[in-house]
């Protein structure tokens, strides 16, 4: 693509890493998710992270919602561009919208729609929000099928499809944040109370292998190496500019 200034771009083993991560989720997809953690959890009962430390599955969902938001923020900045009229590499949108759509969508929820949703409706517990949580899961889906048509640089020009393009992502803005904040302070917490500790532990276990087996060993820290490559395409990155000065 044109806009690729500012923006030392996608790097030819990202675009394997795409690639890989693909094939890996359609493959993954076929997979009985069930049958796969009852495998799991019957092979390795107990995992340590690289650094010796268990992974519970509530913190390993709770930092991909900090990847989520890490990546609203980069929407967020890209909308007060759209409407001011400031330039910004529309590569950085293509690949924040990649990201949610790979990370997000076709590995944390699935995450959550395979192991969690179930297990709650089998509970009957917490029975309407999953509902809910479900619907903007699907929506969100939706939302991002139509950020990613428009995410060029013809329809960032062309005033309509830039408005529709800010709509959309205002949307999703709208919607992730109190449906990731819900997640962590009602859903997650819950989750410990209707499984054992033994398959809450396996649980931990199994979503670190989907990881590893999707997007490599040292999955999450490549997906956070790439959002901070999109924050500082964006002049974003520093912590430090958001300090209020007062
Ligand atoms: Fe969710
Ligand atoms: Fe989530």
């Amino acid at each position: 693509m044109k806009d690729k200034v500012n923006f030392d771009s996608v790097s030819e083993a990202r675009r394997g890493f795409i690639k890989q991560s693909g094939m890996l989720i359609a493959a993954a997809a076929m997979m009985q998710p069930f049958g796969l953690l009852a495998a799991t959890a019957q092979a390795k009962p107990e995992k340590k992270a690289e650094d010796g430390k268990e992974i519970s599955p509530a913190e390993d969902l709770m930092r991909e919602h900090g990847i989520l938001s890490r990546l609203l923020l980069i929407y967020e900045e890209v909308i007060a561009r759209l409407n001011s009229g400031r330039e910004f590499p529309v590569e950085v949108l293509v690949d924040a919208a990649g990201l949610i759509r790979r990370f997000v969508e076709d590995y944390h929820e699935k995450l959550e729609e395979n192991y969690l949703f179930p297990r709650f409706k089998k509970a009957g517990k917490l029975v309407d929000l999953v509902k809910v949580l479900l619907q903007q899961h699907q929506a969100g889906r939706r939302l991002t099928d139509r950020i990613r048509g428009l995410a060029t640089a013809s329809a960032i020009k062309n005033p309509a499809k830039k408005r529709r393009l800010a709509r959309y992502m205002s949307l999703f803005i709208r919607m992730y944040r109190p449906h990731k904040a819900r997640e962590d302070t009602a859903l997650f917490p819950a989750f410990r109370s209707i499984v054992s500790p033994k398959e809450y532990a396996s649980l931990g276990e199994a979503f670190e292998d989907q990881e590893e087996k999707l997007f490599g060993k040292g999955g999450f820290e490549h997906v956070v190496s790439e959002v901070e490559r999109l924050e500082k395409a964006m002049g974003m990155y520093e912590l430090s500019q958001f300090t209020a000065s007062i």
